[in-house]
C-alpha cells in the first residue's frame, strides 16, 4: 500500500470518495461529504464562471478549518477537483493553475492521460487519480504518473465505462498494483465492503449522492431517482456524444422520440448543444444503474452514517459465515 494511499485511508470513517458530479456538487455537498467522514469532490466547470473557482475552494478550505476546529476529534476528510482533460475543455489548463496555487489535494482527471497535471501537482504533494474504462487507459494513465486509478464500470452514472466491474478489476490487477477506486452502482455500505473484497481500496459513489440535502439537484430529479429503477436507465451517446447513462423518463419529459437516443451511434451527431434547448444535465438527467437501491432523500451525514452501518453489518455477516 502506499503511503499516500494509506493517509487518505487514515482520513476517511469509511473508504468512500463523493465522486464529482456535473451540475449537482457545489460546496455544501462537499463540505458535508468531507465533515462526514468521506473525501468530498466537485468537477471545477460547475463553478462558474472561472472566476467563482477560487472562491468555492477558499469556501471550502474556510469551512472545513472551522470544523475541525469546533470538532477536533472528528475525521474531517479532503477535498478534490476534478478536471475534465480534452481539448473541448478550454478551461482546464486555467482551472488547474488555479487550484496548484491553491495547493488542493487531490485531484480527479477524465478523459486525456493527465501528465501536465501531474508534473504541476505532485511537487507540492497533491495526489492524482484518473479515471478508466478499459486496460488500455489504465497504462497510459499509469505511464503519466497517477497515484490511483478509478475503474468506471458499465451501469455507472454519467460517461460510464461497458464493462462489469469484476473482469475490469481483474484484468487491471494483473499489471497494477496501486490504488484502486471502483466506480458504478455503488449505493449501500455492503457494496462498499464488495468492492473492497475485490480487491479495491475505495468506492467511488455518484448517483447515490445525488437524492441528498445538501446537493444541487433540482427536487424533481432526486424524486425520479427515488421512482426509477435500473430498467429506467438509458445509455447512449446522443446527448454529448460519449456514451452516458441518463433517466429515460427525463428524456420523454423533455419530448424527445426515445428511438433516436436508443440508436445514436457514438461519435455520430449529436442532437443536443450548449445552444439548444433541453440542455444535457440541466433538463436530461444523469444517473446510473445503482437507482433502484436507493428510496431516500437524506443528509449527506445520514447517509454516511448509514453506509457505515451497512459497512459493519455486512462484516459482521461474513466473517460468521460457516465456511
Ligand atoms: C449527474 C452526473 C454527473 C456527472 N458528472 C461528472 C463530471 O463532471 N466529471 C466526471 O469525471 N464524472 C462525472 N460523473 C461520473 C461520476 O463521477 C461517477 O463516475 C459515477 O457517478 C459513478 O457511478 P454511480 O453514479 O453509479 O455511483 C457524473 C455522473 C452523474 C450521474
Amino acid at each position: 500500500m502506499t503511503k499516500s494511499l494509506k493517509e487518505l485511508i487514515a482520513q476517511t470513517r469509511i473508504p468512500v470518495i463523493g465522486a464529482p458530479l456535473f451540475l449537482v456538487s457545489g460546496t455544501d455537498l462537499v463540505v458535508a461529504q468531507c465533515t462526514s467522514g468521506v473525501i468530498g469532490t466537485f468537477p471545477s466547470l460547475n463553478a462558474r464562471p472561472q472566476e467563482e473557482l477560487p472562491k468555492w475552494i477558499e469556501e471550502i478550505k474556510r469551512r472545513l478549518t472551522a470544523y475541525k476546529q469546533a470538532h477536533p476529534d472528528e475525521i474531517v476528510s479532503p477535498f478534490g477537483v476534478n478536471l475534465i482533460v480534452h481539448p473541448s475543455n478550454e478551461r482546464w489548463e486555467g482551472d488547474l493553475e488555479i487550484c496548484a496555487q491553491h495547493k488542493v489535494p487531490l485531484f480527479i482527471t477524465s478523459l486525456h492521460a493527465p501528465n501536465k497535471v501531474v508534473q504541476r501537482v505532485k511537487p507540492y504533494g497533491g495526489i492524482v487519480l484518473h479515471d478508466v474504462t478499459n486496460a488500455k487507459h489504465a497504462r497510459k494513465a499509469i505511464e503519466a504518473g497517477v497515484d490511483g486509478l478509478i475503474l468506471v464500470a458499465n451501469g455507472a452514472g454519467g460517461h460510464a465505462g461497458t464493462m462489469n466491474p469484476i473482469a475490469l478489476i481483474n484484468e487491471i490487477r494483473s499489471f497494477y498494483d496501486g490504488p484502486l477506486i471502483l466506480s458504478g452502482c455503488i449505493s449501500k455500505g455492503k457494496d462498499v465492503l464488495g468492492a473492497l473484497a475485490l480487491g479495491c481500496d475505495f468506492a467511488y459513489l455518484g448517483t447515490r449522492f445525488i437524492p441528498t440535502k445538501e446537493s444541487m439537484a433540482v427536487e424533481k430529479y432526486q424524486q425520479m431517482i427515488l421512482d426509477s429503477n435500473a430498467t429506467d436507465i438509458i445509455y447512449s451517446p446522443f446527448f454529448t456524444g460519449v456514451p452516458g447513462n441518463y433517466l429515460t423518463p427525463s428524456i420523454v419529459n423533455a419530448g424527445i422520440d426515445l428511438t433516436e437516443v436508443q440508436t445514436a451511434k457514438a461519435g455520430g451527431n449529436v442532437r443536443l448543444s450548449k445552444e439548444t434547448k433541453p440542455k444535457t444535465w440541466k433538463d436530461i438527467w444523469g444517473a446510473g444503474q445503482g437507482v433502484g437501491a436507493i428510496d431516500s432523500i437524506v443528509s449527506v451525514r445520514t447517509l454516511v452514517d448509514q453506509l457505515i452501518s451497512e459497512f459493519n453489518e455486512a462484516r459482521a455477516k461474513l466473517f460468521s459465515h460457516p465456511l
